[in-house]
């Protein structure tokens, strides 16, 4: 078993090897990514599209995050699992996001939580440091706010917009953060912002610099709906597998090759031929 993955180990690992890192919402998906190597374990609001069913990942609510989440931690990962704070949960107020930190850490046992947004969250950030527990920022195409960038959009292809992005980046960083999240944004800022910052960041999306990358669980195994965004590469089939498998346990019944002898219990004899015959009678 290989020793747990920590947040100084991730800090430490800045401009070292890649980091790797992938959503999970389970149990049996975080042992999955945690047998492959997986560094982080995210239980993104992402679970909103992929597991539940919702258009976007506004409707996700924290209960439901603390229940994957602590369906996750009993897998005992060695990975670092990071639980997403959904919206709503960290923009009313510093206390109810303390609160709503704190649940995720004490009732569902993440290591770490994460959140979007720059400059403006910073406020949330440090009174969530301040309660010793550890932030990973998310800044770019940020799905929470879907309706204010019009649809899932690429962020900073302007200069402006790119300046803007690069000092949410550093002001992050100094905030105390291990680490941030780049998505949908053009290669070159993700290259200046993690040249500019002290702790790794973790691209999606955002091309090849970053110190690491996370895809969507049902995205990179293709288990997923629909028309996959560019940056997702699949390195599997699941959604296939799975119909396979099923069609073919579905012909088994239908034609009475499942279940066998082999597959079945047994009774003594003797007791069933009495059974039997006493529905004779
Ligand atoms: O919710 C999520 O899965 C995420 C990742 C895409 C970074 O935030």
């Amino acid at each position: 078993m290989p020793d747990k993955v920590t947040v100084p180990v991730i800090l430490a690992r800045k401009g070292g090897t890649k980091l790797t890192m992938v959503t999970a919402y389970d149990a049996p998906m975080a042992s999955v990514a945690d047998r492959a190597g997986a560094d982080m374990i995210l239980v993104g609001d992402s679970m909103g599209n992929t597991i539940l069913g919702f258009e976007d990942t506004l409707p996700v609510t924290m209960d439901m995050i603390v229940h994957h989440t602590a369906a996750v931690t009993r897998a005992r990962p060695g990975a670092l699992v990071i639980a997403d704070m959904p919206w709503l949960s960290y923009h009313l107020s510093v206390e109810e996001t303390v609160r709503n930190a704190g649940r995720l850490v004490r009732e569902a046992r993440a290591e770490a939580v994460k959140l979007e947004g720059g400059r403006k969250r910073l406020p949330m950030i440090e009174a969530i440091l301040a309660a010793e527990i550890p932030v990973m920022g998310h800044l770019g195409l940020t799905p929470q706010s879907i309706h204010r960038m019009g649809g899932h959009r690429v962020q900073g292809r302007q200069l402006d917009a790119a300046r803007e992005l690069l000092a949410d980046a550093r002001a992050l960083a100094d905030a105390g953060v291990f680490a941030i999240v780049l998505e949908g944004m053009p290669d070159a800022l993700a290259s200046v912002i993690t040249e500019s910052v002290q702790v790794p960041t973790i691209g999606i999306g955002a091309g090849p610099s970053c110190d690491g990358q996370v895809l969507v669980f049902h995205d990179v195994l293709g288990f997923g709906e629909g028309r996959m965004p560019r940056f997702v590469r699949q390195y599997a089939q699941l959604g296939e597998v799975a119909t396979e498998g099923l069609r073919r346990f579905f012909a088994d019944v239908q034609s009475g090759a499942f279940p066998t002898n082999a597959e079945s219990y047994h009774m003594d004899e003797t007791a069933a031929r009495e059974l039997r015959n006493e529905q004779g009678d």
